[in-house]
């Protein structure tokens, strides 16, 4: 019984297959494996680096945007392989340690035959999933599959972290066309690929040959024809004014006949209408009728990748200082998950640690500082330090701003 136990242990373990896995824990030697691109000459610099806080020091490391205002775009290539009959889970860790304002924090996956050094914001590519944040507006999971050659992206609205601590994301996808998204080893959202995307035609479609009969009556209320209009209904909306009197000194020839003013008729009852009954005749609304879409065909491999063979980095950053780490790419749901406890999960709660240990210390200075500040400081050098603080911000917020305007650009060209 052990024995077999330990024996079906064993297979398991080796039928799940790691296609990719980079944790950064080689020094420099992620450089001989990560291909810049040369499509553009200023992509921004990546550098290692476990950030400002983190709960390993040497785990920790991962890829790092260190160049505010750039493109990047980075990738790695491992074993071309295809995702046919088995579940796909593409896995990393992201950390916004800068208090990201605009920028994307996701992967692309690439078929093998990517020209790496070529790679760029129109590089056909099978997936593109992670957390994409711009301004308060924009904070979302893509999730995106290439499918015959057009990207299609969810149709639901799969918000994403935007703390500045580290979070891990999964992409499963199954062979059964199912899929689920996770975040800290948490399901946030799942379905099938048919539901939640539009990869084919609609299933059902108006009969184009059906048509509203004409003596179809959707009236479902109709005047009364019994109700009539009563005979002492119509008065005139205005009168003469009873109580209006001549002045004495009306002058006929001078003024013309007298005529006195007009006042609301107190009687007056407004426009008749006839009762309204029910429609004997109603039939309801009409509905169109449906038909089969002869365009539609079922597809039972939208999921499949038949060559993926490249992960991505392929973005673009206001603020820079985000980290990438954990990368894994695998068949197995099961240890993603455990991966995903033995990295992320061992390292969360002392970085959160760390981090709030210095963000106590900086209150604690700024608090010492502001003490000095309201003893010592002449209230004129405050006043120009404020303008210039709210210059240089100005200034910032406008270049952020057409930033944006890029990007999105970008963004919309690459859909
Ligand atoms: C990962 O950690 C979570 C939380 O501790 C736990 O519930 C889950 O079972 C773990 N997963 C695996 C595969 O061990």
């Amino acid at each position: 019984m052990q024995v077999l136990g330990v024996v079906a242990v064993i297979l398991a373990v080796v039928n799940a297959k790691v296609y990719f896995r980079e944790e950064f824990v080689d020094g420099d030697e992620w450089r001989s494996r990560w291909v810049n691109s040369k499509h553009k000459s200023d992509y921004g610099e990546w550098k290692l680096t476990a950030g400002n806080f983190y709960g390993d020091a040497e785990n920790d490391k991962g890829l790092q945007t260190s160049q505010d205002a750039r493109f990047y775009a980075a990738s790695a290539r491992f074993e071309p392989f295809s995702n046919e009959g088995k579940s796909l889970v593409v896995q990393f860790t992201v950390k916004h340690e800068q208090k990201i304002d605009c920028g994307g924090g996701y992967v692309k996956v690439f078929p093998a035959d990517l020209e790496q050094t070529d790679m760029h914001g129109d590089s056909t590519y099978y997936i593109m999933f992670g957390p994409d944040i711009c301004g308060y507006s924009t904070k979302k999971v893509h999730v995106i599959f290439n499918y015959k050659g057009k990207n299609h992206l969810i149709k639901k609205e799969v918000k994403c972290k935007d703390d500045e601590l580290t979070h891990l994301y999964t992409l499963i996808l199954n062979p059964d066309q199912t899929y689920e998204v996770k975040i800290d080893n948490e399901k946030v959202e799942s379905g099938s690929l048919e539901e939640d995307w539009d990869f084919l035609p609609p299933k059902k479609i108006k009969d184009p040959e059906a048509k509203k009969p004409e003596d179809w009556d959707d009236r479902a209320k109709i005047d009364d024809p019994e109700d009539a209009m009563p005979e002492d209904w119509e008065k005139p909306e205005n009168i003469p004014d009873p109580d209006a009197k001549k002045p004495e000194d009306w002058d006929e020839d001078m003024d013309g006949e007298w005529e006195p003013p007009m006042i609301p008729n107190p009687e007056y009852k407004g426009e008749w209408k006839p009762k309204q009954i029910d429609n004997p005749d109603y039939k309801g609304a009409w509905v169109h009728p449906e038909i089969d879409n002869p365009e539609y065909s079922a597809d039972s491999n939208i999921y499949k990748f038949d060559n993926i063979g490249v992960l991505g980095l392929d973005l673009w950053q206001v603020k820079s200082g985000t980290i990438f780490d954990n990368f894994l790419i695998s068949d197995d749901v099961k240890e993603a998950e455990d991966i995903g406890n033995e990295t992320w999960g061992v390292t969360k709660e002392p970085e959160r640690k760390m981090k709030q240990e210095q963000d106590d210390l900086k209150q604690k200075e700024e608090q010492e500082k502001n003490k000095e500040q309201d003893t010592e400081a002449e209230a004129d050098d405050d006043e120009n330090e404020d303008v210039k603080e709210e210059e240089d911000m100005k200034d910032e917020l406008e270049e952020a701003l057409s930033e944006m305007e890029d990007e999105e650009a970008k963004l919309k060209d690459e859909l």
